[in-house]
C-alpha cells in the first residue's frame, strides 16, 4: 500500500485566532483539505501545551478552546472532512512524550530558538517548567502519534518539527522502522509566513494589541485597516512612499488576488502598478487603505457570518469535538501499540516470549 498522506496541525488555544494565523495556516488547510489529496487530517486545539505557560490560568485556556473551534469551523474546516479534537483528550500522546524523552538531550532542547525567545519573552530565564521546556517532545508525540507526513505551520515552527524528524530517526534507528518522518509545509509566500501586526511590528500578537482577529466586526477592521502603520515619512500625497515594512502593502501582498483591482479598483492593472505609483508618489494612503478595507471586508465577511451561524449551536459543536478525539484516540492507540511493541513493552501479547521463557527457566531445572 502506497504511504498515506496525512495532515496534522494545531493551535495553541489561548485568544481567539486572528488574520495572521489565517493567511500563515488556516487558509492552507482548508484548501488542503477541499484538494482531496489527503488521505487523512487531523487538526487540534493544544490545550495541554498551552497550560505549559498557561498553568495558572486554566479558565482562559477552556473558554478559548471553544473559541478556536469556532475559529476553526468559519474558515472552513468541515468535521467530516477533518478530524478536529483537544489534545488533552488524548493521553496517548502523554505516553508516548515520556518515551521521546529519553531521545533527546537537554542541550539539545537548550539549542530551540523558539523555545529560546518564548522563555525570554515570559521572563522564565530563572524558573523554566520542566513541562514548557520539554513541549518540542510533547509537540513530536502529537505529530507521531497520528503518522502526520505534512505538517502546515507558521515559521516559528520550524524547530519543532526539525526536533521531531530527529526524534523519529533516532526511534527508528534503535527500534527499527515504527514511526513516520513528516515534512514541514510553510506559507508559499514572505507576507504570509510572518504577517506583521497593524502597528508594524514584527508579529501580530495579542499583547502587542496589533490584531485583526477572524472575529472582529465590520466597523473593528474598518478603523484597524484606517490606523494601520504605514511610510511615516509618506508625508503628502504627491511625496514618494515606500512599499518595504508598509503594513498595507504587506498586507495587500498577503491577501490581494487579480480580480480585487476589478472590483475594487479598476484604475489600476495589478497590485505591482499600485506599488510602483505609491513609489513615484502622487497616491495616498487613503486610497490605498480603503482598497485594502474592501479586500479584508469581503475575504473576513463570509467568516463572520458562518460563526454567527456556528455561534447558535454550541453543544452541537461540544459534541463534534467529543467524536473528534473519539477518531482522534483509535489513530493514536495503534501508533501507541506499534510503539510499545518496537520498545519491546508488550509483555502479554508475544505468546512466543513467554513460552521461549518458560522453556528456558525449566531447563534449568
Ligand atoms: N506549537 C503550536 C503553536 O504554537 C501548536 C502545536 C502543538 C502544534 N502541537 C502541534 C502545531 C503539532 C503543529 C503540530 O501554535
Amino acid at each position: 500500500m502506497a504511504k498515506e498522506k496525512i495532515i496534522l496541525t494545531g493551535d495553541r488555544p489561548t485568544g481567539r485566532l486572528h488574520i495572521g494565523h489565517y493567511v500563515g495556516s488556516l487558509r492552507r488547510r482548508v484548501e488542503l483539505q477541499n484538494s482531496g489529496l489527503y488521505d487523512k487530517i487531523f487538526v487540534f486545539m493544544a490545550d495541554a501545551q498551552a497550560l505549559t505557560d498557561n498553568i495558572e490560568n486554566p479558565e482562559k485556556v477552556r473558554q478559548n478552546v471553544i473559541e478556536v473551534a469556532l475559529d476553526y469551523l468559519s474558515v472552513g474546516l468541515d468535521p467530516a472532512q477533518s478530524t478536529i479534537f483537544i489534545q488533552s483528550q488524548i493521553p496517548e500522546l502523554t505516553e508516548l512524550s515520556f518515551y521521546y524523552m529519553d531521545l533527546v538531550t537537554v542541550s539539545r532542547l537548550q539549542r530551540n530558538p523558539t523555545v529560546k525567545t518564548e522563555i525570554q519573552m515570559r521572563n522564565f530565564e530563572t524558573s523554566i517548567p520542566v513541562g514548557f521546556f520539554t513541549y518540542p517532545i510533547s509537540q513530536a508525540a502529537d505529530i507521531t502519534a497520528f503518522k502526520a507526513t505534512t505538517v502546515p505551520v507558521g515559521e516559528d515552527q520550524e524547530p519543532m518539527l526539525e526536533q521531531c524528524r530527529e526524534i523519529v530517526r533516532r526511534f527508528n534507528h534503535i527500534y527499527g522502522e515504527t514511526l513516520v518522518e513528516p515534512e514541514i509545509l510553510l506559507p508559499d509566500n514572505a507576507a504570509c509566513l510572518r504577517l506583521p501586526g497593524t502597528d508594524g511590528k514584527a508579529k501580530m500578537s495579542k499583547s502587542l494589541g496589533n490584531c485583526i482577529y477572524l472575529s472582529d466586526s465590520a466597523d473593528e477592521v474598518t478603523k484597524k485597516v484606517k490606523s494601520m502603520f504605514t511610510d511615516p515619512d509618506h508625508l503628502r500625497v504627491q511625496d514618494p512612499g515606500k512599499i518595504e515594512g508598509n503594513t498595507v502593502f504587506t498586507y495587500l501582498d498577503a491577501f490581494c488576488r487579480p480580480e480585487h483591482f476589478e472590483r475594487y479598483l479598476p484604475d489600476y492593472p495589478n497590485l505591482d502598478e499600485l506599488k510602483a505609483h505609491y513609489q513615484r508618489g502622487g497616491l495616498g494612503d487613503m486610497k490605498v487603505k480603503k482598497f485594502l478595507t474592501a479586500i479584508m471586508q469581503e475575504t473576513l465577511e463570509p467568516i463572520r457570518t458562518r460563526r454567527h451561524e456556528f455561534e447558535q449551536d454550541i453543544p452541537g459543536i461540544y459534541d463534534m469535538l467529543k467524536k473528534g478525539c473519539e477518531t482522534a484516540r483509535e489513530a493514536a492507540a495503534q501508533t501507541l501499540d506499534e510503539v510499545r511493541c518496537a520498545m519491546k513493552l508488550n509483555y502479554f501479547d508475544d505468546a512466543e516470549l513467554i513460552a521461549e521463557q518458560a522453556r528456558h527457566y525449566a531447563a534449568k531445572q
